[in-house]
């Protein structure tokens, strides 16, 4: 539970809606509800439907609330949006589909999630619809799989001494998030000054635990799917990683490939996306002086060319040694034991 105080101010809200204009009416996925902060905003135009996922079942209150007012052009779903293929949305006239990655303030505020390094008691860190929390991952992956997490999912230099001492410290007392933090403090020599110690070992536990690069890449390649021709897909990312992920996604689709340098470049198969501007719109002086949690947002979109729900990307050979990593955690799954 959080206090009505967290408030969660939607990041680069107006710049979406700049982009995916409801003022024309049509059908909208939002794939992170979160507070409803984009899907109220998009509601207030006439003729325009909402489908919203979350995978935290804490967003169905608001979405409750939102459904007071708009029975007839709102739907919730408490899922995962890799699932989207699920819905079984083809050919529903979809002009937009987006994502807002991260987490809302309130979120990161609930003590219960432990996702802040401020949190106070038992590891934790699952959004929603998790299969293993941060407490099994520090108790149970051993110091090679840790290393991997904190290095690249945190981009965090000191990963090894890390994982060498979680794994030394777990034998003789149980780690909950304060022992962790004075571990990460007590082992990082060179203080940052700009960051806390504990800020990549956090993101990196947060990425692994909620499995955020296939959830991303998965979401997006359904996104892809479920657009129709001119349709927009819009995502506003937090981190390097997940950006990284968007962008390829994006580029690898939007430009046509050298098949072979003695044919015309007319003559090679049509790209699937658009894509009319190559930088990512970030937060104007204004949103940053007023929401500080939005300074590092990108927010880049594509728009889907024709109606082709059928394509081939390279993007998880591109981001395998990621998805590996992820993978450890295939032996935390708390229904594991079930398949054998
Ligand atoms: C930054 S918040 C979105 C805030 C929202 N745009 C608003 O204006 O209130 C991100 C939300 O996405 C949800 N989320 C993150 N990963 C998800 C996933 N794979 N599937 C569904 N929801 C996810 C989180 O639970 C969180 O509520």
């Amino acid at each position: 539970m959080v206090s009505d105080i967290a408030k969660h101010y939607p990041v680069l809200l107006s710049e979406l809606i700049s982009i995916i204009t409801p003022q024309h009416g049509g059908t909208f996925i939002d794939c992170t509800f979160g507070q409803g902060g984009y899907t109220k905003k998009i509601l207030s135009h006439k003729n325009t439907q909402v489908i919203a996922l979350d995978r935290d079942i804490e967003s169905k209150k608001k979405a409750n609330k939102i459904l007071e007012e708009f029975q007839d052009r709102f739907i919730f779903k408490n899922k995962k949006f890799s699932q989207l293929d699920n819905l079984k949305l083809k050919n529903e006239n979809i002009r937009g589909v987006i994502f807002d990655l991260g987490y809302s303030y309130t979120q990161i505020k609930d003590p219960t999630k432990g996702l802040s390094f401020n949190s106070i008691g038992e590891l934790n860190m699952q959004m929603g619809l998790n299969d293993f929390s941060a407490k099994d991952v520090i108790n149970k992956l051993d110091v090679i799989e840790l290393e991997k997490i904190f290095k690249f999912f945190g981009e965090e230099k000191e990963a090894k001494k890390i994982a060498v001492n979680i794994v030394k410290e777990r034998k003789i007392k149980k780690i909950d998030t304060k022992i962790l933090v004075e571990l990460i403090e007590k082992t990082k020599r060179k203080k940052n000054f700009k960051i806390h110690s504990a800020t990549k070992v956090f993101q990196a536990l947060r990425i692994f635990v909620n499995k955020e690069i296939s959830e991303l890449i998965h979401g997006l390649i359904a996104a892809t799917r479920v657009l129709e021709k001119d349709g927009v897909l819009a995502v506003v990312t937090f981190h390097s990683l997940e950006d990284k992920i968007v962008k390829y996604f994006f580029k690898s689709l939007s430009e046509k490939k050298s098949i072979s340098r003695y044919l015309p470049k007319i003559d090679q198969p049509d790209t699937l996306f658009r894509m009319e501007e190559k930088k990512p719109r970030t937060p104007s002086p204004k949103e940053l002086k007023e929401n500080i949690p939005s300074r590092s947002a990108k927010l880049r979109y594509v728009i889907k060319k024709d109606n082709f729900y059928n394509f081939d990307t390279d993007i998880f050979n591109k981001f395998e040694h990621l998805i590996e990593i992820e993978n450890f955690g295939n032996k935390l799954w708390k229904n594991f034991q079930l398949f054998f």
